[in-house]
């Protein structure tokens, strides 16, 4: 069984929302929000949307544009840390049920903003066992419903998105499809790092000088031991795709590893930072410009709350 990422999708919600808009109401600037994040706009979910119906929204994309039927899917998940429901029941259940995808399983992945990296590597276990033959993975956040609006620290930093990959087994075509094990790490030690809603909040709470400390030292980590288990150098790599957190922490990690900037992919720009989706939404975009070439080795880069990080490691 030889897994591989058969299509992608994303769902953006059409409300833009510039720094300069959250400017006229909050005391910050552009000026401050780009030097700072790199971001220059953010996009948000409508009154009438959920996380789920932005996954459902991607979860179509992907599979029309593989040509595959709700009723062959397998495995639904969706990485999450802004459910429609907090607990039960898991927004992949909605959306198994509002896409028709009647033979499959569903489950929501929490892990933050690693939740994508987690959610590949439970699929790639699933299709190698043979326990299930097409899994969708969707990232879907709306972090607007869980930020506090009058604290410039972190309402700047998010947007609202889905995006999704259907991960299959290559029948019919040539076995490169190399999907390598992943590397999933946690250190709960930092839980109170980055919460969502607390016991005395209803909004997300975040350390940001010590999410930033922790991603800048272990994704260097996670990057140079997944490619020395693999036999791989640096210069195999064609993409890096990270979480887009922070444009610095890019820099900072492109940098410290030696790699040219320009075989990471960002668009934070444009959409902030969109958690667990932030990965499936650039993967999509970059499938939809033609960046990704059939044997291209990439590696997808997750860190957040929890705290957690993971690499997947594959050729497209
Ligand atoms: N506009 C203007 N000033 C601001 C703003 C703002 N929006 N936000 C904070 N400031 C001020 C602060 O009040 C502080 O002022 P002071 O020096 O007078 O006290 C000053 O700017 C510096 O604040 P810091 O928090 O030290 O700024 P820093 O350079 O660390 O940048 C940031 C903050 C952008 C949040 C950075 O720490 C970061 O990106 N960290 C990582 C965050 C992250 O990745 N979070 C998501 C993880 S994903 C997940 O799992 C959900």
């Amino acid at each position: 069984m030889v897994p591989r990422i058969l299509s992608t999708g994303r769902y953006i919600p059409e409300r833009c929302v510039s720094n300069d808009e959250l400017s006229a109401r909050l005391d910050t600037s552009d000026e401050w929000i780009f030097s700072h994040t790199g971001i220059k706009t953010r996009y948000l979910a409508a009154d009438n949307e959920t996380t789920s119906s932005l996954a459902l929204r991607a979860a179509q994309a992907a599979l029309e544009r593989a040509g595959k039927a709700p009723g062959e899917v397998d495995l639904i998940l969706v990485a999450t840390g802004s459910p429609d429901y907090p607990g039960f029941p898991s927004c992949a259940s909605i959306v198994q049920e509002q896409l028709g995808c009647s033979q499959a399983a569903a489950m929501d992945v929490v892990a933050a903003c690693s939740g994508f990296v987690y959610a590949v590597e439970t699929a790639r276990s699933f299709l190698v066992s043979g326990a299930a033959r097409l899994v969708l993975v969707i990232g879907s956040e709306v972090f607007s419903r869980i930020l506090d609006w009058s604290d410039r620290a972190t309402c700047i930093l998010f947007g609202d998105g889905a995006g999704a990959v259907l991960l299959g087994t290559d029948e019919g075509l040539p076995p490169n499809g190399d999907f390598r094990r992943s590397l999933l790490m946690s250190d709960g030690s930092g839980a109170e790092t980055l919460t969502s809603r607390q016991a005395h909040s209803p909004y997300l709470f975040m350390n940001g000088r010590r999410v930033y400390n922790f991603a800048i030292k272990i994704v260097p980590e996670l990057v140079g031991k997944i490619l020395s288990e693999n036999g791989l150098a640096l210069d195999d790599l064609r993409w890096i795709v990270p979480h887009q957190a922070n444009a610095r922490i890019i820099e900072s990690t492109a940098k410290g590893l030696g790699i040219p900037l320009n075989r990471f992919y960002m668009n934070i720009a444009r959409y902030a930072n969109t958690s667990g989706a932030s990965i499936p939404i650039a993967l999509d975009e970059m499938n939809e410009k033609g960046l990704l070439k059939r044997g291209d080795w990439v590696l997808l880069v997750g860190f957040g709350a929890g705290l957690t990080a993971g690499v997947n490691l594959f050729r497209w």
